[in-house]
């Protein structure tokens, strides 16, 4: 069974790549004018993705954040002086011209649902398109990160920017074994200021709107739970009030120690500051000796247990009497998810299924785009889904 699968049943897979599209149109607010150029490739000048944050203001909160992350990040791998800048993810943002302007080699992973609408729209503004790969990845799927830089054989600078808040523990914990596993084989560093974002979203909205500044916030924080549909902003990589050492602890366990980076002396000019008084510019300064960017490398001190090899996707699918039989083999994550989905979107068409039986006896590992898509199913049909031989380890299916 091979149906092609469309970038609807991609989107719908996983809708957390939407909030690529808001940082673009943020990046756009806050000056950037390269960022404008992508967001006019992209048809988005009408601002579609900023329509859910209701105030100008809470706009102007996000557009500093990202503007900070965008430039400190391009500063940092500059000045690391690796010469191949890894983007996991790379979204829709200009990191590519800037680093290729410098003389880097840009290579951009995401998932292929961005992938497939960003690398033209780059290659088309890029002077030295030369220097610029994109491949479709799932960063909890380490043969897709190995096979995109299997040919890159000089020490990479993996850059993280947004992506650790919007995975669940498993999938964060997927993702520090395969960058540990990366820099193994590469050597180089990950820089990343996803550990600190949510101080860096508190220090940021309260240094500039003062004491209103909590409402803002959760106006944030709900229009990015609508867009990528996750629950919460939570797993052990994001430094939280209640366990500050969690994200050094999941570090350690792999292999992996962190230098923390001063973001006050690191951070560039803004053009965002164009938008701000120089009352709210000094306290926005003063705020961000607080927050850091974390330096990550390898600790050689501790030797983490090999990755597991993975066993690849198969899916088999018969219907008999309004049942759907389904057996699912390897990694049901965002590369694999669509694929089921779309599956499920064409057996519909030629049967009448009332219930499916999905045997996992030999899936190994699903990610929330794979849960997204079997509850979708599950919705989808009068008698639902029923797994059978499911590891203890899936936990997540037998809640659906
Ligand atoms: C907020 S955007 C950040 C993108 C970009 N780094 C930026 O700063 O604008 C989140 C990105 O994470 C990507 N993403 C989410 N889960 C992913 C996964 N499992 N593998 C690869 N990319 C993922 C999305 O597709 C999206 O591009």
């Amino acid at each position: 069974m091979n149906h092609a699968v469309d970038y609807s049943a991609q989107a719908r897979t996983n809708p957390v790549f939407l909030t690529a599209k808001t940082a673009i149109c943020l990046m756009a607010r806050a000056g950037l004018a390269d960022a404008d150029k992508i967001v006019r490739c992209l048809k988005l000048e009408d601002n579609q993705p900023l329509q859910s944050m209701k105030d100008s203001d809470t706009i102007l909160g996000n557009a500093i954040v990202v503007e900070a992350k965008y430039r400190t990040m391009c500063r940092l791998i500059e000045d690391c002086g690796l010469r191949v800048c890894v983007d996991l993810p790379c979204g829709y943002t200009p990191k590519a011209l800037h680093m290729t302007q410098k003389g880097l080699r840009f290579v951009g992973l995401d998932l292929p649902v961005v992938v497939q609408e960003v690398a033209p729209i780059i290659r088309s503004l890029a002077a030295r398109h030369e220097l610029i790969n994109f491949f479709e990845v799932d960063a909890t799927n380490y043969e897709s990160l190995a096979a995109a830089l299997k040919n890159f054989d000089e020490p990479l600078c993996i850059s993280t920017e947004g992506m650790m808040m919007y995975l669940t523990e498993d999938e964060a914990d997927a993702v520090v074994a395969n960058v540990r596993n990366l820099l193994e084989v590469h050597g180089g560093c990950w820089i990343t200021p996803d550990p600190e974002v949510k101080l860096q979203f508190i220090l940021t909205f309260r240094s500039v709107f003062g004491e209103n500044f909590l409402e803002k916030l959760e106006t944030t924080g709900n229009a990015a739970m609508k867009q990528s549909n996750v629950a919460n902003f939570s797993n052990s990589f994001i430094v939280d009030a209640a366990d500050s050492f969690a994200a050094e602890n999941l570090l350690a366990k792999h292999g992996l120690k962190a230098e923390r980076i001063n973001l006050a002396e690191h951070m560039p000019e803004l053009s965002v500051y164009r938008q701000l008084t120089s009352k709210q510019i000094l306290q926005f300064k003063e705020a961000m000796r607080r927050c850091h960017y974390w330096l990550i490398t390898l600790d050689d001190a501790r030797k983490p247990q090999a990755l597991k090899k993975q066993t690849p996707f198969e899916m088999s699918c018969t219907v008999e009497n309004g049942i759907l039989r389904m057996t699912l083999r390897g990694r049901v994550d965002s590369l694999s998810a669509p694929k089921i989905l779309t599956a499920w979107e064409a057996e519909k068409v030629s049967n009448v299924i009332d219930g499916v039986e999905i045997d996992c006896a030999e899936l190994e590992f699903i990610s929330s785009a794979g849960v997204r898509v079997l509850s979708y199913m599950n919705e989808d049909c009068k008698r639902g889904v029923k797994f059978f031989n499911a590891k203890p380890s899936l936990s997540q299916i037998n809640c659906l």
